[in-house]
Formats: C-alpha cells, structure tokens, sequence
C-alpha cells in the first residue's frame, strides 16, 4: 500500500529517500516518485513500476535538493502511470499523498468550474490546488488547516512549499504518519519502519495533527491549529528481520523462523517454573464480561475464527466473529459486559482501525492482538496483548498468524482459568503442553520436500479446494487464501460438510482438493466428506497428525502427516503445510513471492 518518506537536511536527500522507499516496497506499489528543490522550483521524478526503476531516474535528472518528499503508490483513483504517480506538483506545493479523499470528485468540479487543470486520475491532486489556491490569502499553517477542513476521508501527507524550501509539512486523519529525528536532518514517514535505518527517535502524529520539518527543527499542531508538544519513542532495534540470510524468500524464512517466533511469544507469555500465563492487570474485570467480539480482516480473521472454537469450547462466553469492513459499517448492539478484541499484524490495517474507533466512540472494552506494538491499532486499544514474531516482511501472512493463534490461545485458557470455567488442573496441563509447540512446529516443517513435490499440481490447476470440520475448517480457509493469494489460483476453503449442499458440483476428474482431517472428534465424518469428493474424481492431498491408527481410507492421492498433540493445538501445526504448499505452488508458477500482484502489506485504506 502508499508509503510516504520525507527528509529535510542539510546535505541532498534524494538517495536516502530512495533506500526508504525501498524499505516501504514491501507493503506492496504500482509507482514511486520523489520531489526536491533545485533552483528554486520543485523538481519531481515519478515513474510506473519499481523504486530501482525511479533511482535511474533520479540519476539522469541530478536531483539535488536538500529537502524532499519520496512516495510509492498503490492505485486506488486511476491506474497505475507516472501521471498519476505521486508527487503531485504545481509551481507552488508538492503532496505526497496516502489514504483516500472520499469527497474528491465534487471538489474537483467545484476546482475546474473556478478555472484549474488537472493532470492526474487521482484523488490527491485537489490537495495540490486546493492548497495552492489557500496560500493566496493565508499563512501556511493557515493554509493547510483550511485544505485539510474540505477533505473526507483518510490522509496522511507530505507536502512541500516553493515559497518555504527547508521546511516539509505534514498532517494526518486515519492514516498514520511518524516523524522521526536525525542528526541535523529530520524525517517523515508512513511507519516507522522506512526511518528505522536513519532514527531509532519516534514521534508518531494523532489523528487531526500536523507537524513542521526542517533539518534542525520539528513543530505540532492539533486540529485547532494549536501548538502542541509531542512526546519521542525510542524504538527497539530488530535488525535480523530484515535480511533474508540463506532463504530465496522474505516467507520461506518467515515459515521457518516459526519455531523461534512461537517460542519467544510462549516464552513472553507463559512462566517458566510454573504451569502459569503472566497476564496480570486486565483494565477491567474480567469476571463482570460475558461475551467477546473478535474483530479482523483476512488471515487476522481466521485466526479469529479459530478463537471463536477456542472460547465456545473452554469458557462460558458468547463469542462473535467479525470482519471488520462489515463490522465498522452496520448496526451493531454495543454491550457494556462485552469484551472486543482486535486482531491485526501490522495493527494499521484502515478498517480494523476504524472498527475499534467506532468501539472506544461506544466507549467499551478494547483489547489488541498486535505485532508492531508502536501502531495505531496498538495505541488505540485498552489493552495490548503482542505477538512478538518480529517484523513480518512477506506480504502473505506466516509467522503472524501463528503468533496471533497462540496469544488468543493463550488469553482463552487465562480466561477461562479466572472465570473458572476450566479446573486449575486441565489449566496446568494444557500449557504444559502449549510449551511442546515450538518444538512439534520445528518437527513439521521437515514435511516440506513432500510439499515442493506436490506444488505443481496446485499450481498448474484450473481451481482447487480446502475442506476441514472444527477447528481444521478455518485452517482450510487459511490455506486457500494462501494459495490464492500467492499463486493466483482460485482457491475455495470450505466446512467440509457443507459440500453437498452446492460445491460438489464443482468436483471433476483431476481437481486437487485438500483435506484437513485431523484425528479429533470430526475425524470419521471428515474421511466420509473426501470419499464423496474422491469418488467424484478428486485428487486429495489429506493432511492429518501422527497417531498410532493407520488412515484406512483408499484411493487418497498423498497423505502428509503433522506431529501429534493435542485437538486443540492442532491448528499451530496443520497450518504448516498449507503454508508451505503456497510457497511451492508459487515459486513453481514464477511468482512474485513477497510481493503478490494486486496486494499491500499494511492495508491502510478501506
Ligand atoms: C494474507 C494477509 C492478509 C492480512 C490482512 C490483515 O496472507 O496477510 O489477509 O492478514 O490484510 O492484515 P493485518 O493483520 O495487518 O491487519
């Protein structure tokens, strides 16, 4: 998705506003661009495509200006080309631009009927007149606020000032921004992983806010115009997730990085002498809830859906499953006794963000499973409960979703516990056996020379399917949305019993079907569902767990078999091979692993 990088220094900025926009590649971009100044005017160099593509660019144009605004853009109002790349410059301003300007199409009449042009498709370049034709009668800061006051919508922004050339300007509502500090330089990011490599010093904006930068100085205004002072974050140094060491991919190493990542969450989480969880200081109480609204988008929300079985089956709260583009926009019943928990990797995702908004609005109890612990969604929320799974760089979800698997995992059993739902004794021994994973994790992933084996089929097939009963149904549709989401093949996870109910009539000879059927209470149901599909001409990949009873069914094409333990930690362990079949299917098809067409790391629009 959009990623914004500014710098004013003291010495030309332009190649380290290209190494930052690199940092931003992996949310995922169409095009890149960069303003300075040279000579007195704004200078801009955009392209379609790669950041490398914009660093020739750069070169043959000899931008030298000491302050500028980098950008890499994910389409939303017009295609992808470099006029609608940003920066969208006049002789006057120059914007950088992430988010989306709901009320762009009236303003934009409302502009041409007074006389301007427009170049671009997009929704950004009113922000450009519009700030133009405010610097006629005003001061900037003036000048902003009253541009800012016509937008709906999302923005976070980067602007620059022909009249004001050491200084940047900028200003966010719904999209989060940071400014980060150097020496004798200052910074303006999207996130604060694009200034990680110049500033460990953090200083994120809220909502309405705007900030001035020049290279020796920062200002912040609210959204009155007031100025205020804001407080710097010094962030923790991550180094090794950033270098893929002697994996091809950002997600092959993310995939096997699991043993290491579930284990650093367990070892957050769970006490190592005793069998105890150390989540202490809930901001409510606890025993006053009596029901739970899990809220995410995509893979986060299947590890929702896992939780909902986790909590139906081990406390006596109800529990409800949202998806938070659906959640933000109806009519929801607002309880006091409810508890809502946001589920988010990045923990900027635009409709997650809005959901809890419209909660912390409702002024109820907010709790976030997070993994950047500095984001919106984190900052937002009543309680944080993080996944410590380091940064995630593949654009397709792994390690993050283990991570998000197990601290829900872990808050239903503490849950549970202190609502004494479930006996001190079944308490101990789940975590004692909760401690076994990040070993079993390790153990499974060997299964990966069967999976690369295999991928081929998937990969060259017209469509497949994923089935499972229970916890192993939003495993399957996690598998599926891997698979599609890599391999650009149409993939459907559904509950395996549903089938003959409509989708069996999609069964034909050869169609690659997964089965996900682990030795639990759905077991002898699940086999009966893939015999209907096999007898139908189905090639079935079964994925099941080690156990002392042979699989007796016939005719199953391959059998791939996860380390044993028990029902309700399968999850943790089936979910591998469906993530290492995608890899496989994908690099098999010439795929752009980290970075799949059409997708963004961090989805911060709606
Ligand atoms: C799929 C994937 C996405 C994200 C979704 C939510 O592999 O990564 O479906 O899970 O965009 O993102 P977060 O968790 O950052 O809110």
């Amino acid at each position: 998705m959009c990623g914004i990088i500014g710098i004013a220094s003291a010495k030309p900025v332009v190649s380290n506003i290209i190494n930052s926009l690199k940092k931003l590649e992996y949310r995922g971009y169409d095009s890149a661009g960069i303003a300075t100044f040279s000579d007195n005017c704004i200078d801009e160099a955009k392209c379609e495509g790669r950041v490398d593509r914009l660093e020739k660019l750069c070169s043959k144009k000899y931008l030298q200006g000491t302050v500028g605004i980098g950008h890499v853009r994910w389409a939303t109002h017009g295609i992808p080309n470099q006029i609608n790349a940003h920066p969208h410059s006049n002789e006057i301003v120059s914007v950088v631009h992430n988010g989306i300007i709901e009320n762009s199409t009236i303003l934009k009449k409302i502009l041409e009927k007074k006389g301007y042009k427009f170049k671009s498709q997009t929704d950004t370049e009113v922000i450009t007149i519009l700030l133009s034709e405010n610097l006629k009668k005003n001061t900037l800061v003036e000048a902003v606020q009253k541009t800012l006051e016509k937008l709906h919508g999302s923005y976070a922004l980067g602007i620059l000032f022909k009249d004001s050339p050491d200084l940047i300007v900028g200003a966010r509502r719904g999209s989060p921004l940071a400014v980060g500090y150097g020496d004798n330089e200052n910074y303006l990011g999207s996130d604060s992983y694009a200034l990680k490599s110049m500033t460990n010093k953090i200083t994120y904006l809220d909502d309405g806010e705007i900030c001035i930068l020049k290279k020796d100085h920062t200002e912040f205004y609210n959204s009155k115009g007031k100025k205020i002072n804001k407080k710097i974050l010094i962030l923790s140094e991550d180094k090794n997730n950033y270098d893929k060491g002697d994996f091809k991919t950002f997600m092959q190493k993310e995939i096997f990085e699991q043993p290491n990542t579930a284990k650093s969450c367990i070892n957050e989480y769970l006490d190592s002498l005793r069998d105890e969880i150390n989540i202490y200081n809930f901001p409510w109480d606890l025993q006053k809830i009596n029901s739970i609204t899990l809220v995410g988008c995509g893979t986060a929300y299947h590890a929702c859906m896992i939780a909902k079985y986790w909590l139906e089956e081990l406390t006596s709260l109800d529990v409800i499953i949202e998806i938070a583009s659906e959640f933000r926009y109806k009519k929801n019943k607002f309880k006091k006794n409810n508890l809502y928990i946001f589920v988010s990797q990045s923990g900027e995702t635009a409709d997650t963000f809005a959901a809890l908004e419209l909660c912390n609005t409702n002024k109820m109890k907010t709790l976030s499973v997070v993994n950047v612990i500095e984001s919106s969604i984190a900052r937002n929320s009543n309680f944080i409960l993080p996944i410590h799974c380091g940064a995630e760089i593949g654009v397709a979800s792994t390690k993050a979703f283990t991570g998000q698997m197990l601290v829900l995992y872990i808050l239903t059993l503490k849950i549970a516990f202190l609502k004494k739902d479930i006996a001190k004794k079944d308490y101990e021994g789940k975590i004692k056996l909760l401690k076994k994973i990040p070993d079993l994790i390790k153990k499974t992933l060997s299964t990966e020379s069967e999976l690369e084996s295999i991928a081929s089929v998937f990969a060259n097939a017209k469509g497949s399917m994923f089935l499972g009963r229970g916890l192993a149904y939003p495993v399957a549709m996690e598998g599926a949305l891997k698979l599609k989401e890599l391999c650009y093949v149409h993939a459907e996870g559904y509950p395996a019993g549903e089938m003959k109910h409509g989708p069996l009539a999609l069964i034909e000879e050869g169609i690659p079907v997964v089965v996900i059927a682990p030795r639990d209470k759905y077991y002898e149901k699940t086999m009966s569902n893939m015999q209907e599909v096999i007898s139908r001409g189905a090639k079935v990949l079964l994925i099941s767990n080690k156990s002392k009873d042979e699989i007796s069914s016939d005719n199953i094409w391959k059998k791939i078999e996860v380390e044993n333990t028990s029902g309700e930690l399968l999850p943790f362990l089936l979910t591998l091979p469906l993530q290492m079949l995608a890899l496989h299917a994908a690099k098999e098809k010439g795929c752009d692993i980290d970075k799949p067409r059409n997708l963004a790391k961090s989805v911060t629009v709606e």
